[in-house]
């Protein structure tokens, strides 16, 4: 009876985990053809049609924040998502790239091995074997090219690590950032964040995780566990997290703070009434070691979802309770460090109308 019951619940758990892999359509024939024992082996998508592909609906909306790592494991396979938001987003990368310049991607001299070492990862290794009908090698290995944008880039890394940095970021649609272990903890020695969310990404780079989540509060109650487990992470045990926000615009690109502004005012009236520019903005988060430096890679894809489109999911009461449980749970401040001010009163009403 008792094995019987487990039995039960991890299949449930096993299935509730494989549908919440949205990348790839359930019944579609882009699903991999089967499942590779090898950890770092990457299972190919070989008919894979971006354009058909709708983006992941990831919904992580608790009654009451409580501030976890809450890790789930991954894989190597699914460390790059793409949907049928591509071409937009990585144009829009280009764009953000060339406005803004060092704020967006940099390295430092202890970063440039690792920033070479994911480079031709990604365009040697990863990128063609997973995606097939994007991306493909050319003239023996020596070049990359990009179906879909029609750029072609050396798989030999550029001497200019930022030059490196620049094709990754128009290339993929996730941020990332490169830290490596020291005595005093993790140090972000790289990175590439076209669409932060309210924080200048330049201004992290250099900063152990403690210095880097200095803002962020009650960090110290799960600071000392993340420094343990990023010391711990295996080459192929990929894991992954989500975290959520709500913003009152369609932005990717949020370089100012969104507790910024000092007034507790809400919303004014016309923003209201403007809920269609209002968004749920949710980060698939993961965590990968790089084999041959050891670098740590953390990499995020962001998703927008529309509060219109969360209410017509029938998720509106959902949301709100999870907005105003900013304020009730381990990190009560939370509420003020997400914006809540700014914007719960309206967004809240119009979410339970
Ligand atoms: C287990 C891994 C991690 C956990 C649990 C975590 C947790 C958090 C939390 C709770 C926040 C507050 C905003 C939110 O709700 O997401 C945050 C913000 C942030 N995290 Fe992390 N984080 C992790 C890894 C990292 C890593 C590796 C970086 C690398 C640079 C990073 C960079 C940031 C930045 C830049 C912010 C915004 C800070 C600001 O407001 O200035 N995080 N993180």
């Amino acid at each position: 009876m008792a094995l019987g019951a487990a039995v039960l619940c991890l299949s449930v758990v096993y299935t509730l985990m494989s549908s919440n892999r949205h990348n790839v359509p359930v019944s579609s024939p882009q699903r991999p053809e089967k499942q590779s024992k090898d950890p770092l082996k990457i299972d190919p998508l070989n008919d894979l049609d971006w354009r058909a592909v709708e983006p992941a609906k990831y919904r992580p909306f608790k009654p009451i924040y409580h501030i976890t790592m809450a890790l789930k494991a991954d894989t190597p396979s699914e460390l790059i998502t793409v949907d049928t938001d591509y071409l937009d987003r990585v144009s829009l990368r280009r764009q953000i790239i060339s406005q803004h310049g060092a704020l967006v991607h940099g390295c430092l001299p202890s970063g440039v091995e690792a920033v070479r070492e994911l480079y031709h990862f990604l365009l040697h290794d990863h990128l063609p074997a997973r995606f097939p009908t994007m991306f493909q090698l050319r003239d023996q290995g020596r070049q990359f090219e990009n179906l879909v944008t029609g750029q072609t880039f050396p798989t030999d890394v550029p001497d200019d690590p930022a030059a490196a940095l620049r094709i990754l970021s128009e290339t993929v649609e996730e941020d990332m950032f490169l830290l490596v272990g020291e005595p005093e903890g993790h140090r972000a020695v790289a990175f590439q964040c076209c669409f932060p969310s309210g924080f200048d990404p330049s201004s992290k780079v250099g900063k152990l995780l403690k210095e880097i989540h200095a803002p962020v509060p009650s960090y110290d109650k799960i600071g000392p566990s993340m420094e343990r487990f990023f010391g711990k992470i295996e080459v192929g045990k990929n894991v992954k997290r989500t975290n959520w926000g709500i913003q009152t615009d369609g932005n990717l690109f949020h370089y100012e703070r969104h507790d910024e502004p000092t007034s507790d005012a809400p919303l004014a009236a016309e923003a209201e009434t403007d809920m269609s520019q209002a968004y749920a903005r949710i980060e698939l988060q993961t965590l990968s070691r790089l084999p041959k430096t050891r670098a740590v890679l953390f990499s995020f894809k962001t998703y927008l979802y529309s509060l219109r489109q969360l209410k017509e999911e029938g998720l509106g009461p959902q949301v709100a309770d999870a907005i105003e449980g900013l304020k009730t749970g381990n990190a009560p401040g939370m509420w003020n460090y997400k914006g809540a001010p700014q914007w719960a009163e309206p967004v809240c009403r119009y979410l339970r109308a």
